[in-house]
This record gives structure tokens, sequence and C-alpha cells, in this order.
């Protein structure tokens, strides 16, 4: 592809397929992990964009591609950097650090210096990519500094940028070393949103204490004249996309297959997650195990499904979490299981949609306890497969989702006992109980879809940045 030519420019630091290669040297294309793939694809599909970002391995080979209907601009990563940008900066600085310090950030010079070169080899190619005064979306932790690098070279686009995560209070953010880059870097853009509005807040007073500006209320005011408004817009899911999946015969019958598979127990609970140490997958299954040990439930009539996606393997937290996540299912079921009857169905993998769908049709309780969640989206893909308003929902108060999934059944994932009362409640609910809340809950989640999202997003990026430049239509229209 040659330079100048898209209105419409995503910048993730994944695309929305891995590359996969082959023992016999064949490529195969996979959809990436995690909940910012799942949103923003269906954004991407509306609009005739580029979708810049990273392949997953250390291939160099960058020319544009078109998968699945989307036109795709890869950016090269080394090795090197796939361990100092990739697993160090960004998942072993960044993440733990802005998921409120649940593990121990590490700070390291030269992660922090592949993270400036990575993020200016993402920022140059969407300065080739993007057409003259494009509107150019950056999202997420790990490309903070493009939207300043990008203006620098490109002063005509209108320039946005996304926070999936949590944004840290001042008292954490400042153990940063290179506060004042990132404050700097996202400064960058026209409108820096984020999940819930203390996240926003957050980052207009650090703005203020660390970086000198002037504020008012949501907005920035620059020394160069730039306004700069930092406000929340809650991710989504392509609800009307699920529903309709989750109603296909073949994932009814498959979830009719999967409670068989299991035994037909009374209650079947189910935890779907990358396999992170920020999702609480610990406590939630030693609070079931000691439920079990208690004798408040019965092997005999509940199960626990509790399927993970491998997830950054190579950073050290995420393989001590492996190996404590094994030791306790091992232990629980070694303990607590009969003869066809585990107490725990431990997945280790990733499943295709309609697998998911299923899950979802066929779990009775669907439990999302994050210590420190940005949106989850996990928690809104089930809402939505409950089409028959039935099922109930356990909750983190913790998840930016218990923000706008009030009716949920809420618990403090690191409150061992209250959150063994809130599942037994979940279990034990009647099913009119169950169904005023879901009802309330479908509501939510139909009507503030990814559609409403990207709409509210863009529209209020192009009030930041009104003048002449060009529209970009939301998800969802053609
Ligand atoms: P995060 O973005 O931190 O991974 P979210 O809950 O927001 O968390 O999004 C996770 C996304 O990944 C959801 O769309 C969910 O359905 C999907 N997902 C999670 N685990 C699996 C799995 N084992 N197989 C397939 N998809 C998964
Ligand atoms: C979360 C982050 C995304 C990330 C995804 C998967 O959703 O917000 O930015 O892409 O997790 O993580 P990974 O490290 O595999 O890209």
């Amino acid at each position: 592809m040659s330079a100048h030519q898209a209105d419409f420019v995503v910048v993730a630091n994944r695309l929305p397929v891995d590359r996969v290669v082959n023992d016999d040297g064949s490529v195969d294309w996979r959809r990436s992990p995690g909940g910012l793939v799942t949103a923003i694809e269906p954004v991407m599909r509306a609009n005739d964009g580029a979708w810049i970002g990273w392949s997953g391995g250390t291939d160099t080979d960058v020319e544009p591609f078109v998968e699945d209907e989307m036109t795709l601009v890869p950016v090269p990563v080394s090795a090197q950097e796939v361990e100092e940008f990739y697993e160090g900066f960004s998942n072993a600085t960044l993440w733990p650090l802005y998921h409120d310090v649940v593990a121990k950030p590490a700070f390291h010079r030269e992660w922090w210096e592949s993270y400036v070169a990575v993020n200016r080899r993402f920022a140059d190619r969407a300065a080739e990519v993007a057409a003259e005064e494009a509107t150019v979306w950056v999202q997420d932790y790990q490309l903070q500094l493009v939207p300043a690098m990008l203006r620098e070279q490109r002063p005509d686009l209108r320039i946005g940028f996304f926070l999936h995560i949590p944004f840290p209070p001042a008292e954490l953010f400042q153990q940063l070393p290179w506060r004042r880059q990132l404050l700097e870097g996202l400064l960058g853009a026209d409108l820096v949103g984020f999940q819930r509005p203390n996240n926003a807040q957050n980052f207009v007073r650090l703005v203020r204490q660390r970086v000198g500006h002037k504020t008012h209320r949501d907005l920035v005011y620059l020394p160069d004249g730039r306004m700069v408004q930092a406000a929340a817009f809650p991710i989504s899911i392509d609800s009307a996309g699920l529903e309709e999946l989750a109603r296909t015969d073949a994932v009814e019958q498959r979830a009719k297959e999967i409670r068989e598979q299991l035994g037909n127990p009374r209650h079947v609970l189910l935890g779907v997650d990358r396999l992170d140490y920020t999702k609480g997958i610990y406590n939630r299954l030693r609070a079931f195990g000691e439920l079990i040990e208690e004798g408040e439930v019965s092997v005999e009539d509940a199960v626990f499904v509790q399927v993970a996606t491998p997830s950054r393997e190579r950073v050290e937290q995420y393989r001590i979490l492996r190996d404590d996540i094994d030791r306790l299912v091992g232990r629980i079921n070694g303990d607590l299981g009969r003869i066809g009857r585990p107490a725990i169905h431990y997945i280790h993998n990733s499943q295709p949609r309609e697998e998911m769908a299923a899950l979802f049709r066929a779990a009775d309780v669907c439990v999302v306890t994050p210590l420190a969640d940005g949106m989850n989206l996990v928690a809104k893909e089930y809402v939505v497969s409950r089409y028959d308003n039935d099922g109930a929902l356990v909750l983190s108060e913790f998840a930016g989702a218990a923000g706008e999934l009030r009716q949920a059944f809420l618990l403090n994932p690191y409150d061992m006992n209250g959150m063994k009362e809130v599942i037994l409640a979940a279990m034990r609910a009647e099913r009119s109980e169950r169904t005023k809340r879901m009802r309330a809950m479908r509501k939510t989640v139909k009507e503030n879809d990814v559609t409403r999202w990207a709409t509210k997003y863009l529209d209020a990026l192009s009030h930041v940045r009104p003048s002449h430049h060009k529209q970009v239509r939301p998800a969802g229209e053609r």
C-alpha cells in the first residue's frame, strides 16, 4: 500500500489476527486474544480503514494485506523488542502498575528505550498510511507515546486515543520514572478516552500536577492553544451479532451437549478469561473449593468450568499464575472430586466463538471476579447470550462493567467469605429474581453496544477537533 491512503486508521499493538507458522512451514492466521480485538473488529469492518499492528511473531514481512475484508498493516517487532517492549515494559511494568499494582511492576531502563523505539515505529507507519486530514485512533497502554509522535509529523490529522485498561490514581502512577513522558505522549491526542470517569479524572489531575498545564473539568489547555479532552466511554460488544449466534440451533444443540457431557448437574458455573493474574481466577476457584469442602455445594450437583486462554506465557508472573492454578485445580479435584465428577473442568486453551456462545448458554452462573479490570467484556457477552432472561452473573465490583451492570450479583474478590456467600446466592436465586436482574442487564448491554461506543467516541473526537476534517462512520453504518 502506498502512503496517504486511509481516511480512518486504527493503531493497536495487535492486529486482529495472529500469524501462526505450522510445523510444515505453512502460515495460518488465528484470531488474536483479548477484549480489544473483540471490540474494535466490528468498528473496523464498518469503515474502509486500515488497522496497523503487530502480527504476534518476529517476522519482518511488512506488506499490508487483506484478511477477512480488513486491510491490515503489519509493523515488525524483533525478538529483543518482544522481550523488552511487549513482555517487559508493556506487560511487566505498565500492566501491573495500571491494574492497582496487584503484581509488583518492574522498572528497567532498557525496556523503556525499547518502548520508545517501537512506539516511534508505529507512529511512523501511521504517518505513512493516514490520508490527508484522516482520523487516526490509537489504542491502549502499549502505544501511549504514539499520539505525540504522530502529531509532530502530521499536525493535519485528527488523533484519538483510547485506554482499554484502568488508568491509575496519581499515588501509583507517580512511581513511574517516565511518568511525564507518558502523559506528554497521550496529550498528542485530541481526545483521550477511558473506560470509567475516575480514570479520566486521574489523568487530568496528573497532567495538572506533573506537566503543569491548565485544566478545567475534562479539558486540558496546552500552551500552543490546542485543547485535549479526557472523558469516559465504556466499551462494549457487538450485542446483536452475538445474540444472533447464541440463538442458532447449532449453538443451542451444543449447549445441551455440554451439559450432558458434564453429567447434567443442577448447577453449571463458568469462568472465561485470559489466564491473567488480574482476573481473580485463583480466588474464585478457591471459593468454590471451600463451598464443596464445607458441604454447601456437592460435586453431585454442581460443577465449575474454567476456560482460560494462554496469555503472555513468557512473563514470569504469568508462569507463576499458571503453575498456581494447575496446582489448585489438581488439589481441589484430587481432594473433592469423585469418579466421573471432578469439581472443576479446567480448559487451558482458546475456543471458537460458537463454543464460547454455547458455554454461555449452558452456564447457570457466570463467575467474573477480577481484582482490577478496565471493563470485562466476558460479563457483557454472558448477559447478551442469555436471551431466555435466565442465568446469574456474579461480578466483581472492580470490573469496569460493574458501573453499568448494577443488577449483577456484585462482590469484592478479596473477601473470600463474601465471595462464597454471593456465589451461593447466585446459585440459589429464584427464577423470578434471575429474570428480573437479567432482563435489566440485557437492556443495558443491548442499548449500549460497541456501535454506540464508537459513535459516541468518534462524535466527541470530531467536536474537540471540528474544522473541515472528514467524518468517520461508526460501526454498523455502511
Ligand atoms: P481482556 O481484554 O483482559 O482479555 P475481556 O473480558 O474484556 O478481557 O475480553 C476477553 C475477550 O476474549 C472476550 O471477548 C472473551 O470472549 C474472549 N475470550 C476469553 N477467553 C477465551 C477463550 N478461552 N477462548 C476464546 N475466547 C476467549
Ligand atoms: C487486553 C489488552 C489488549 C491486549 C489483550 C490481549 O485486552 O487491553 O491491549 O491486546 O489484553 O493481550 P496480548 O498481550 O495477548 O495482546
